[in-house]
């Protein structure tokens, strides 16, 4: 199969890029390098482009007989959606629904779309499960879910096969390949944790230490991001199969809070790290954990380091080789 990556230059894209070409696909990454990194695209093509761009688009499905579509182009910090819900609106509804448009006028069919679990908001049951209602509290999962509305609608008219992956806490990194996490501003918990480690930040602030948890400390569902992108691999198999494909949640089934992954890191790393309480951070839910028992049983995926400790070392690998992430300095 040949298959276009938008977005695949990365955190995740750049790992789903990396398991494509381990499953045999040929692979084309499409990157505006708006958060993307150069240097985490090796040796496949690099088109620098918008995935609003009708004209790249459709130019380079035609010239490289894209089959397949994996979206993993969109704004991700959720913090941010809710500063300038504009932003969110424009890029990743906005211009994911010209790329949608583009894609199927052109002829492609099959689409495997990053979702996040931020579309259930603060969900009223454990683990969640892909029918649990939708109650987005950010722009940000509301942009996935108005995302994966669109995909419906081309399915009905158009004949689109789709899966939607709604990722848990994506962590991690593919050891020996020396692609990890860069964000510029960093937001999450474990590259905070390291860049803390590596003496760039003084200490680690935790969120609030009043959540009705064992420790009072929110709980998250991690989950190593070569797991999530073995899900893509396994997505394009079901779709080319003539599945009609849906929505997954992608999670290890397992919750840590703040404290246990702090724990983790400094028991992995054998360092003491700072660490303040600070105020909760607006937005936060107390728990999520995902139900990943339908893509299991329908897809056959299996996480491959569903431990925390393989995740944490896997960052840390990253981290320390990388600490300025893709920058040389
Ligand atoms: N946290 C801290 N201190 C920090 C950073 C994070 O205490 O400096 C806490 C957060 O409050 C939260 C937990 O660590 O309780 C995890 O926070 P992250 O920012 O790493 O991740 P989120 O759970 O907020 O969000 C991530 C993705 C979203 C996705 C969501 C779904 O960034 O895109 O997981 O679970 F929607």
């Amino acid at each position: 199969m040949k298959v276009l990556v938008a977005g695949g230059a990365g955190y995740i894209g750049s790992h789903v890029v990396l398991e494509l070409q381990q499953a045999g696909q040929q692979v084309v990454v499409l990157d505006n390098l708006q958060t993307g990194h150069r240097q985490a695209v090796n040796n496949i093509p690099l088109i620098l482009g918008d995935i609003a761009d009708e004209v790249l688009v459709g130019r380079l499905i035609s010239e490289y007989g894209i089959d397949a579509v994996v979206h993993l182009a969109a704004e991700s910090t959720v913090g941010v959606s809710m500063q300038d819900p504009g932003l969110f609106f424009t890029n990743n509804v906005g211009k994911g629904a010209v790329f949608l448009d583009t894609l199927v006028k052109s002829g492609v069919r099959m689409l495997v779309f990053s979702s996040s679990a931020a579309v259930y908001g603060s969900p009223e049951d454990m683990p969640i499960k892909e029918t649990h209602p939708l109650n987005p509290i950010n722009v940000y999962g509301a942009t996935k879910i108005m995302f994966e509305d669109m995909m419906i609608w081309y399915a009905q008219i158009y004949g689109l096969r789709w899966i939607s992956l709604r990722y848990f806490n994506a962590a991690g990194a593919a050891e020996g390949y020396n692609i990890g996490e860069d964000h510029q501003p960093e937001t999450h918990l474990i590259p905070i944790i390291m860049q803390t480690l590596l003496g760039q930040r003084r200490r680690l602030e935790i969120f609030g230490d009043d959540y009705l948890t064992p420790d009072g400390t929110c709980i998250r569902d991690y989950i190593h991001v070569s797991d999530i992108s073995r899900a893509h691999v396994l997505s394009l198999e079901a779709l080319s199969a003539g599945e009609a494909g849906g929505i997954y949640n992608l999670g290890n089934e397992q919750g840590f809070s703040v404290q246990q992954v702090l724990k983790m890191c400094e028991r992995i790393t054998g360092q003491e790290i700072p660490a303040q309480i600070s105020p909760r951070r607006w937005g936060d839910p107390t728990v999520l954990v995902a139900s990943s028992a339908k893509i299991k049983s329908v897809l056959g995926w299996r996480p491959r380091y569903p431990d925390l400790e393989s995740i944490v070392a896997s960052a840390w690998q990253w981290h320390r080789s990388n600490p300025w992430g893709y920058k040389t300095e």
